[in-house]
């Protein structure tokens, strides 16, 4: 284990009625100005928008609404949200949606607090925000776990850039599956993926030697495994939903990573391909995951042996450290394509010709975090084996 220091941050409200709770012991703590941010309309439609004005309103709070952040926000958006929060001398933040509407929410917190660009301040100062309107996530979508964490992966259009700016913790966060129910199957697999990439992203990070946080994670991604087969043939079965709403916040709530240092290549790539085409983040990383590792497994056959013996309960005997990991790669294949999600950038619905896949190679930016240190032509030839 590398040395830690470990506190968290975000309260979580889990279960029935958790927006209720969260609201009547939390919110009296912040002043009377609340921003009510959401995305396209969904909240509206499934009543979960009404329902929080009226128990804000209970609160005796003034609400102002802040509607429109799209999957995959924009720095632009960011932007008019901070803009409205400082107008409107905003005293808290309530984010209600998935990943795209929280992680907006948390920059749009740090800008409102500085009349400095955000995005100049931490990738050219190398300064990160120390001052945040407080905010609260109530989980419309889960798997990303936007919720407990303070990184927000952010689309800046002109500079063609998707990546992760740092802001707020969010102080609470609610996660209620009556909330997510009107979330679209489709949505619940690939964000229930996202949540396993995460946990392997972090599991082949280093060190790879036996340790607890790894073997936590392995416990986390068998989970993710069971309940993804299970909401892929019931997408109501309740009991699979709320695991992985935990299994998704303890893949980002810091006890997986403590100890590892990893550079989340998948994500890295899927992100930059993000910036390029509007991609469905857990299923870009669904057709990146399986030919990343096909590429990078001989320099980590043995910890690549152990996630198949681990996670897929393959068995390791007759058969070489290399045979044992392609058959655990194989299994991972196999079981994207059995829960549905694409496995090729055609299924995905993208057009991948060259010139952007190459562009996506150039601008995207990995360490060495993660077995190994790929270069842009490294993945572009990845990029291209996706097709
Ligand atoms: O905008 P609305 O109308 O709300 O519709 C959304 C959106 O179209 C819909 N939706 C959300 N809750 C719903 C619902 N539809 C019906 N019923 C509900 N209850 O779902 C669509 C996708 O929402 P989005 O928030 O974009 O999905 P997700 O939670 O997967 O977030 C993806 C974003 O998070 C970033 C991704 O890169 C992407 O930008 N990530 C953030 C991370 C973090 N902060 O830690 C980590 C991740 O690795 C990821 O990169
Ligand atoms: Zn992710």
């Amino acid at each position: 284990m590398k040395d830690f220091t470990y506190s968290y941050p975000v309260n979580v409200y889990f279960g029935t009625d958790a927006a209720k709770k969260a609201i009547s012991q939390e919110i009296g703590k912040y002043g009377k100005n609340v921003m009510l941010a959401y995305g396209g309309g969904s909240v509206k439609k499934s009543g979960i928008y009404d329902a929080v004005v009226s128990m804000l309103k209970e609160a005796g709070k003034d609400v102002t609404d802040f509607p429109g952040i799209m999957p995959n926000p924009t720095y632009a958006k960011v932007q008019e949200g901070a803009a409205l929060a400082k107008e409107k001398n905003v005293d808290f933040i309530l984010a209600v949606g998935g990943g795209s509407v929280i992680d907006c929410c948390k920059i749009i917190s740090a800008q409102a607090k500085t009349d400095k660009d955000i995005w100049e301040m931490e990738f050219t100062d190398h300064v990160f925000p120390t001052e945040f309107v407080p905010m609260g996530a109530v989980v419309t979508a889960t798997g990303t776990g936007a919720e407990m964490n303070n990184g927000a992966v952010i689309t800046h259009e002109e500079k063609k850039i998707k990546t992760g700016v740092f802001g707020a913790f969010a102080n609470f966060a609610v996660l209620d599956y009556e909330y997510m129910k009107s979330l679209p199957a489709k949505q619940v697999i690939s964000g229930a993926f996202d949540t396993l990439s995460h946990c392997m992203e972090t599991y082949f990070g280093s060190p790879r030697t036996a340790n607890i946080s790894d073997e936590i994670n392995e416990a986390v991604m068998r989970n993710v495994i069971r309940n993804l087969k299970i909401v892929s043939k019931n997408v109501f079965d309740e009991d699979a939903r709320r695991e992985l709403m935990w299994d998704s916040a303890m893949a980002e709530n810091g006890i997986l990573k403590l100890g590892k240092v990893t550079d989340f290549q998948a994500h890295m790539i899927e992100h930059q391909l993000g910036a390029y085409t509007d991609c469905n983040h857990g299923c870009g990383l669904a057709v990146i995951h399986p030919v990343l590792y096909r590429h990078i497994y001989k320099d980590a056959a043995e910890r690549f042996a152990h996630f198949a013996e681990t996670v897929w309960d393959i068995s390791a005997e007759g058969k070489t450290a290399d045979e044992t990991a392609l058959a655990g790669i194989q299994a991972l294949a196999d079981f994207i394509r059995e829960i549905g999600l694409p496995i090729n950038f055609k299924e995905l619905g993208i057009q991948a010709d060259d010139a952007m896949l190459r562009a996506v190679a150039d601008s995207t930016n990995i360490m060495a975090g993660c077995c190994k240190k790929l270069n842009a032509d490294e993945i572009f030839e990845i990029l291209k084996e996706c097709r």
